[in-house]
């Protein structure tokens, strides 16, 4: 066994598909899942690849106190803070409940899961791995999807943040910022549909807004997740000091002349 990786959120989709690959380089990935009741299809998944020695899969809902910690059992070398959910709507009219919950999973319960996974590499005075998986969304805020824009821009922060506090301290516990580009795999569908609010003063906007933006998601978006995972493995398995990785390369382009243009 080379490494042994935790994902967050990965019964299917980004998450899964990288654990397959880690897996298939001989790592022992622990795929996590938000729900109980995911883990039975995950396990058949993994039996049907015939990775049931390299990857196995437990309950981890990233807000829950308990099970954040039971990631002190497990000796893992690597954190894959993957899970989010997104959150639409117009930031003048979001429940800052909402905005609170989005904040809540993508970035308060992502950093208190690294606060214990780092707390548990020093207490055993370990060698370890952080990786975020942000959006090029933290970059290139879009309209209405501002609230999950906004929980991304802030793991960017939190990463580059950490990275400096933890090289005061050690060089044993390196931390990687992943931002993808636009990939089909029904999230960004979800965080557009959720936004049609009848009292809304944008409700006769928001149908066509939606039908836009779906288009342009379609559009730009990626079937195959394999540009991004191949990333993220290569972020996971590269022993160098390097941060930010990036993929699909055009969505990688694109961001760069954004920032030189707009930032
Ligand atoms: N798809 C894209 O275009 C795109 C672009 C940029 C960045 N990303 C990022 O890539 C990551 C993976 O996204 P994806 O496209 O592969 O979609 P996805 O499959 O929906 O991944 C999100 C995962 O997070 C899980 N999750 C939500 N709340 C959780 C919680 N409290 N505890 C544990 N897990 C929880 C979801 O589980 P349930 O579904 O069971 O709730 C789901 O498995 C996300 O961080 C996303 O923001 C995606």
């Amino acid at each position: 066994m080379k490494m042994k990786i935790l994902i967050t959120g990965a019964s299917s989709n980004i998450g899964f598909e990288t654990g397959v690959k880690l897996a298939r380089l001989n790592n022992l990935v622990y795929v996590t899942v938000h729900h109980s009741y995911e883990i039975k299809t995950v396990e058949e998944k993994i039996k049907n690849l015939n990775l049931e020695d390299n990857m196995k899969c437990f309950k981890l809902d990233i807000t829950s106190e308990l099970d954040r910690k039971k990631i002190k059992e497990y000796d893992i070398d690597c954190l894959i803070n993957n899970a989010a959910i997104g959150i639409g709507g117009s930031l003048l009219e979001l429940p800052i409940d909402l905005l609170k919950e989005n904040f809540e999973v993508n970035v308060f319960s992502s950093l208190r899961l690294t606060q214990i996974y780092a707390a548990h590499l020093f207490a055993n005075n370990k060698k370890g791995e952080i990786i975020f998986i942000s959006s090029i969304a933290g970059i290139i805020p879009i309209s209405f999807l501002g609230s999950y824009c906004a929980t991304k821009a802030s793991l960017i922060t939190i990463a580059t943040t950490l990275r400096r506090e933890l090289k005061i301290l050690t060089d044993k516990v390196k931390v990687k910022l992943v931002e993808p580009g636009i990939f089909n795999t029904g999230f960004n569908d979800i965080m557009i549909e959720n936004k049609l609010e009848r009292e809304s003063s944008y409700f006769n906007n928001l149908e066509s807004i939606s039908l836009k933006q779906k288009k342009l998601f379609e559009l730009l978006g990626h079937d195959s997740l394999n540009s991004i995972t191949e990333k993220i493995v290569d972020a996971t398995l590269d022993d160098s000091n390097k941060l930010l990785y990036r993929a699909p390369i055009f969505q990688s382009i694109m961001t760069k002349l954004y920032m030189l243009l707009f930032k």
